[in-house]
């Protein structure tokens, strides 16, 4: 499938020249987007990012001073296996961060991913509907310029016209049946966080900057994505 013309995506990067000074700026900025939000209107909306990069974050997100009452926790990808599978991207940000801190149970919308790629997205579109602009997402970047699952050759559901939520099936990386949020609707946000970090993500970054038409440019949101990069992701 080829890429979709795309509408444009304004980037801001933000270089780190280390992980873990990155982490503790991304907290931060969640931290002050998250009072500024609660602040305005009672409730911050978050879509958090799934594999391994997003778990430093979660883990300083347990001790940072906010009213979790106010917190309503969406996903933008899942991997279809059981709910308590430890791979699942539920259940890494429940042990890295959910599971310490007092958001009601209700407001912690797991993608229901053991139904089945075309159930589960059918079902989480629906619970979608309730919701209109995310306050952030949070997304990460995989080496082939993937983000969510969303992945090369594959539809990324651009326009308002594809459904809030994809099922994916021969995913290139394991395991193959997912279900993604489209890029549609990953944009329809007011604040998009990308994480980067890692060598591996060297290609992708400069495919990136070099304007290529990777699933990661498709999130286009109307004031544009912050990306958060560690230096040595940086290309040379
Ligand atoms: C997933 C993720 C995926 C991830 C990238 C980066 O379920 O696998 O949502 O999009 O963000 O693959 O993964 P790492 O952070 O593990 O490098």
């Amino acid at each position: 499938m080829n890429p979709p013309d795309l509408p444009p995506q304004h980037c801001r990067w933000h270089p780190h020249a280390e992980a873990p000074s990155l982490f503790a700026d991304a907290a931060d900025s969640v931290f002050h987007l998250a009072k500024k939000f609660i602040a305005r209107g009672g409730a911050f909306r978050v879509v958090l990012a799934g594999g391994n990069t997003p778990r430093s974050l979660y883990e300083k997100l347990r001790v940072i001073e906010t009213d979790w009452s106010a917190w309503h926790i969406y996903y933008g990808d899942e991997r279809c296996l059981p709910p308590g599978d430890p791979e699942r991207n539920s259940f890494m940000a429940d042990q890295a961060w959910l599971n310490h801190v007092a958001i009601p149970r209700p407001q912690i919308h797991p993608i229901p991913a053991e139904r089945g790629a075309i159930d589960a997205a059918r079902d989480y579109a629906a619970l979608l509907r309730e919701v209109d602009v995310f306050d952030l997402v949070l997304l990460g970047l995989g080496e082939d310029g993937h983000t969510a699952s969303l992945f090369p050759g594959h539809d990324w559901g651009v326009g308002p016209e594809a459904p809030a939520a994809l099922a994916v099936r021969d995913a290139p990386k394991p395991p193959s049946e997912r279900v993604s949020l489209s890029a549609w609707r990953l944009s329809r946000a007011r604040h998009v966080m990308f994480l980067v970090t890692g060598e591996a993500k060297r290609r992708a970054l400069a495919a990136w900057r070099d304007g290529k038409p990777i699933p990661a440019r498709a999130i286009t949101p109307p004031d544009g994505v912050d990306i958060w990069f560690e230096n040595r992701a940086a290309p040379p």
